[in-house]
């Protein structure tokens, strides 16, 4: 499908994007000062004057450091020029060591060094659907700065970082990696990431290159199947799944992934449509395109490509500058040009924009330009002194989200005997959760280790490891098929579950720490199944019939199926996969030294057949109204409908209060605004933190729209009995949607606004768009 004719529309929509409220300007690559963009293309225009054809193909190879590609053999390539850019190497003495090449090569073009740095480098963060549940945009650019700051301190220039996927379906195992399923939270994390990456200038010493991924809608794979298929309307395509990779870019990103899927029967690598009429001609971007890993290859399993060479030509000419990892460029683009099956604009232009990344990197003032001199080389790469712990444990404490808590059993009192349970209490490798970067699962701070910490000799702390993350051959044997990321107790499950339940039946109250391993959320770990493995299950049916208090603190990378645990458990500790610093931060939670805040960033339904269930849903003709339940209306017979915990849902220690809603008016015009504010007290005994969530309804429009959609949110923090005013302002703007046909407008009429903690208890007014 190639919609030209919609192009004015998209231009519109992008120029003033619906997550604009409280977004600074776009600052792009536009902004650049005339004076620093012609230095840089006449700098550009004659270093290409003086390049071969083979010196620029060089420069479209992206190459991953690994078995089959040596470091040797890198430096080399670095040598005779065959090099644009290096991956997977980490440390600053084996990039100097590439670097130090670039003086023997005839251009003394420097390659530059990526890495996946998608929640710390050395201090491993959250994982980013967590820092989602933060909702706190500090506390997300804080991370994002010191990632930045450790990642540019090994010699690196550029992350493939943030991952902006939209995602509504927790089958899919890559939900960890981005920040769930909301359009304008993750946009709002998609700018603020990139901003703290990259300052306004991604060459500064201390910052680095952001490359925003996967473009586009990987989120979207169908049934939640890694890799899958995408296909999808138009107008869900630019109102729900687009945004956040263009708030990337309006923060200045200089790189974009291209996806691995197909979008509509094409795939992303091969899809001028995204790359050049989306990106580039209507979103403006200058900046650099690079294929997934293998990607080009694969154009030729999608079954839109002949063969490898026939690849090649056809992502140089959607608009792939660089090829990731397979080479098809380096072995092919010599020929096909000959052939005239490319042109050699088709490779000018791909070299330009590398050249042109290279130079925002400030490559060209020095090759050294994030290594710096020999001398700040560190002894011990590892060294403690390299980590930022405090950071670590203070933004993790944000990202916790407590679902239940019965009769206030939580916080729990530094006294009396506690048992901790499970197989992911003491577990290292687990809390740093998937793509740890260069965190050294050593250092990082178990459950176990945080509460012995915060306990000193105050209390007994006993522990148990209770079960195995699962008994199931295959699924352990596939988790560790790369390398062995999961350890197995030998003991039987009975004993086990028999030394817990003795370990339980000496304390006051039991905390089980049960959930997934990290692998079993990340890329290529798609789940049918997204309950608790059963092995933890059976762990959990023995511990609740000790009758002892139950805590569940729970680690996973998506969410879970979680109708049973509730059930059993009398209070339940969201904590994803936490990072360096996890088990201080959950053990600030559970004894009361922090007071949660967190929010869930996507909606964890009651069972897997719900799905995919999300807050932005749109009506049907026959709701299901909960109050006056039918038959034929749009429910499941089995299941209640509606989730277990909503999208924006989570408990604190204190109470909170939202008065009604007062607006402004009761009519917006075109060009004013309107004013939706609540009072928003802390009714409770000690001080916290909330987010008032501000939603929409566009009535009736000229397609449906969804029956409630984020647009706005705070966090606020207040003290025991204190209030505050919360004021949300709307423009015209803010209410606009793409029809089917992309046209961006708003549309007169009623419009509902909704306020709340979360998305489902809110409070209600409305106004009439004039
Ligand atoms: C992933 C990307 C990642 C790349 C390089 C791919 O398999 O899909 O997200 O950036 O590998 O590590």
């Amino acid at each position: 499908m190639k919609p030209h004719y919609l192009i004015s529309a998209v231009v519109l929509l992008f120029s003033s994007p619906l997550y604009a409220q409280n977004v600074p300007p776009a600052s792009t690559n536009s902004d650049i000062p005339q004076s620093q963009t012609q230095a840089r293309e006449l700098f550009i225009s004659n270093l290409m004057k003086k390049m071969t054809l083979d010196d620029k193909i060089g420069q479209l190879n992206l190459v991953s450091v690994g078995p089959e590609n040596p470091r040797e053999q890198i430096m080399a390539d670095i040598r005779a020029d065959k090099v644009g850019g290096v991956f997977n190497t980490v440390t600053k003495h084996d990039i100097r060591q590439m670097q130090d090449q670039v003086q023997y090569s005839r251009l003394k073009i420097p390659p530059f060094y990526a890495y996946d740095v998608v929640h710390g480098q050395r201090t491993v963060f959250p994982i980013s659907l967590g820092l989602a549940a933060s909702w706190d945009m500090s506390a997300v650019a804080l991370s994002a700065r010191i990632s930045a700051e450790e990642t540019a301190a090994d010699g690196l220039n550029m992350t493939f970082s943030p991952m902006v996927d939209i995602t509504r379906d927790p089958r899919w195992g890559r939900v960890s990696e981005g920040f769930g399923e909301d359009t304008y939270l993750t946009s709002r994390l998609a700018y603020e990431t990139v901003k703290a990456y990259q300052g306004n200038d991604p060459s500064a010493p201390n910052n680095v290159m952001a490359n925003v991924k996967h473009f586009a809608l990987y989120g979207a794979v169908e049934g939640g199947r890694e890799y899958n298929t995408v296909d999808m309307s138009l107008s869900r395509m630019f109102n729900d799944y687009m945004p956040p990779y263009k708030a990337a870019l309006d923060a200045g990103a200089g790189g974009v992934m291209v996806a691995l899927n197909s979008v509509n029967g094409v795939p992303a690598t091969s899809n001028s449509w995204l790359l050049k009429d989306i990106l580039r001609d209507q979103w403006k971007f200058h900046g650099l395109t690079v294929s997934d890993h293998g990607a080009i290859g694969g154009l030729v399993k999608h079954g839109v490509a002949e063969n490898d060479r026939q690849a090649a030509a056809m992502a140089l000419k959607a608009g792939v500058d660089m090829d990731m990892a397979d080479n098809m460029y380096g072995k092919y683009l010599k020929g096909l040009l000959k052939d005239g099956l490319i042109s050699q604009k088709d490779i000018d232009s791909a070299v330009h924009d590398v050249l042109t990344a290279k130079w925002d990197m400030g490559l060209f003032v020095s090759p050294y330009r994030h290594l710096g001199p020999v001398s700040s080389d560190p002894v011990d790469t590892n060294a403690e002194s390299r980590l930022h712990r405090k950071e670590a444990r203070e933004v993790a404490r944000t990202t916790l989200v407590l679902l239940k808590n019965e009769n206030q059993i939580l916080p729990l009192q530094k006294k009396g005997t506690i048992a901790l349970i499970g197989p992911l209490a003491d577990s290292q490798r687990d809390m740093m959760g998937s793509w740890s970067a260069a965190g050294v699962a050593k250092q990082s701070i178990t459950v176990l280790k945080g509460m012995q910490d915060a306990l000193g000799d105050k209390a007994t702390l006993l522990y148990a490891r209770g079960a195995n993350i699962t008994n199931d051959k295959t699924i352990y044997d596939f988790l560790n098929s790369y390398d062995k990321a999961v350890t197995n107790d030998p003991r039987t499950p009975q004993q086990m579950i028999d030394e817990a339940v003795k370990t339980a039946e000496k304390a006051d109250t039991v905390v089980a720490v049960v959930g997934e391993s990290q692998g079993m959320s990340s890329e290529a770990s798609s789940r049918t199944d997204i309950n608790i493995p059963e092995a933890q299950r059976e762990l959990l049916k023995a511990l609740k019939a000790t009758g002892k208090p139950l805590v569940l603190v729970l680690m996973n990378g998506r969410p879970l199926t979680l109708s049973w645990e509730n059930d059993i458990s009398n209070a339940m500790l969201e904590t994803w996969f936490s990072g360096t610093e996890g088990g201080h931060a959950i053990a600030d939670v559970l004894f009361g030294d922090y007071n949660p805040s967190g929010k869930l960033p996507m909606t964890f339904p009651r069972d897997v057949g719900q799905i995919p269930i999300y807050n932005s849903m749109l009506n049907t003709g026959r709701p299901f109204n909960p109050q006056k339940p039918d038959k034929y209306t749009s429910r499941y017979f089995d299941t209640p409908n509606g989730p277990l915990f909503p999208f924006g849902y989570g408990l604190s220690y204190t109470q909170f209060s939202v008065s009604d809603i007062t607006l402004s008016a009761t009519t917006l015009a075109a060009k004013g605004d309107i004013k939706a504010s609540v009072m928003v007290k802390n009714t409770g005994k000690v001080a916290g933190a909330t987010v008032v969530q501000l939603y929409m309804q566009d009535v009736t429009a000229s397609i449906s729209r969804p029956v409630k959609e984020l647009r706005g949110f705070e966090k606020v923090y207040l003290r025991p009995g204190e209030e505050k005013r919360v004021t949300f302002s709307l423009e015209e703007k803010d209410l606009r949607y793409f029809d089917n046909q992309l046209k961006w407008a708003s549309q007169p009429g009623k419009f509902n606004v909704f306020v709340g903690l979360d998305s489902q208890n809110v409070k209600q007014s409305s106004f009439q768009l004039q």
